[in-house]
């Protein structure tokens, strides 16, 4: 049985999976993606995890004769290079595409991220039964994809379609890792929630309470603080309710551009759905002129943590067939 490896490069986590023709994860590592390691050193623990996929691989009855792999940056395909990722600052201009394929001898395709997350839910996901929609996934970083007629959207093909990450949505705004002020990233983002609790404690918001008490424990991240807004720490819900304006507001935009109306939000971020998509709801309906808020639709991933998995699988599907 034909088998692929579908691969995720986040900035906090490298993902690979063996996956079947169907779209079934049979099995999957996860290692820490390490940026301060460099490049090289994560590069090389990503050929042993995909090794170790490969050589189990006959268990299941298969073998793996083609790799996908999403990264959380602009990429060239072609080369087989990292050209540029916001949150793994290691990996510029780097051949992690060709050492892979070098490593294990299996052809490898390279796409981003967020796209790879499209392909996905476009496959056999939330985007299943739709056209034209635009994905938002949130991590690390905000990702974006846009699906349109059915197809992903690659623009010119210079690797960075739909970085919708990094659209503006408050000039001046909070500083983004990609060097620019106010991208929808430095809202909506698990970097832009810890860095929204960092201020808040610089400019004396937040000094007591689980949440400070937490940052002063150096034990923060982006769960610790959904589950401070859960119990209602005001820092907490403020940021959640910026992340749902920021992400309205980008989608209505978004919308009024390409006359489309369907939204696909993922990423582990989007764990905490209830507490932004109210907030996300109300900045929609507030900034569109032409679609009611009955018209628009905003979705949550079906394959949730699994999408980018399996449509960077799909990928290398379509392309070795
Ligand atoms: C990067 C994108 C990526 C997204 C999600 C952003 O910072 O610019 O390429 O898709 O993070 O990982
Ligand atoms: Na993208
Ligand atoms: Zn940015």
């Amino acid at each position: 049985k034909r088998m692929f490896i579908g691969i995720d490069i986040g900035g906090t986590n490298m993902r690979a999976a063996l996956i079947d023709k169907q779209g079934k994860i049979l099995q999957l590592n996860k290692i820490p993606t390490d940026n301060a390691a460099g490049a090289e050193n994560a590069s090389k623990r990503l050929v042993e995890t995909c090794r170790s996929l490969v050589q189990k691989s006959p268990e299941w009855g298969g073998n793996v004769v083609g790799i996908g792999m999403g990264v959380a940056g602009k990429i060239n395909a072609k080369e087989g290079l990292v050209v540029f990722s916001p949150n793994i600052p290691c990996m510029r201009n780097y051949p992690l595409g060709i050492e892979l394929e070098e490593g294990l001898s299996i052809p490898v395709v390279m796409e981003n991220d967020a796209n790879v997350f499209g392909i996905g839910e476009n496959w056999i996901g939330a985007g299943h039964a739709l056209d034209n929609w635009v994905g938002l996934t949130l991590g690390t970083g905000v990702g974006g994809c846009l699906i349109l007629e059915g197809r992903l959207w690659e623009g010119d093909h210079l690797g960075f379609a739909a970085e919708l990450g990094h659209i503006i949505v408050q000039p001046g705004g909070p500083l983004c890792n990609c060097g620019l002020r106010g991208c929808l990233e430095a809202h909506a983002s698990g970097r832009a929630l810890m860095q929204g609790v960092e201020e808040a404690v610089e400019q004396g918001a937040l000094s007591n309470g689980p949440l400070f008490e937490k940052w002063q424990r150096n034990a923060l991240n982006p769960k610790v603080i959904y589950e401070c807004a859960l119990q209602e720490d005001p820092t907490a819900l403020k940021l959640f309710n910026r992340m749902g304006w920021a992400l309205g507001l980008a989608i209505a935009n978004l919308f009024t551009a390409l006359g489309i109306r369907h939204a696909i939000i993922g990423g582990g971020v989007s764990a905490s759905w209830d507490l932004f998509v109210g907030p996300l709801r109300e900045s929609l309906a507030n900034h569109s002129s032409f679609l009611s808020p009955e018209e628009m639709v905003i979705l949550r991933s079906s394959l949730q943590d699994d999408a980018a998995l399996v449509g960077a699988a799909k990928l290398a599907m379509d392309l070795t067939v």
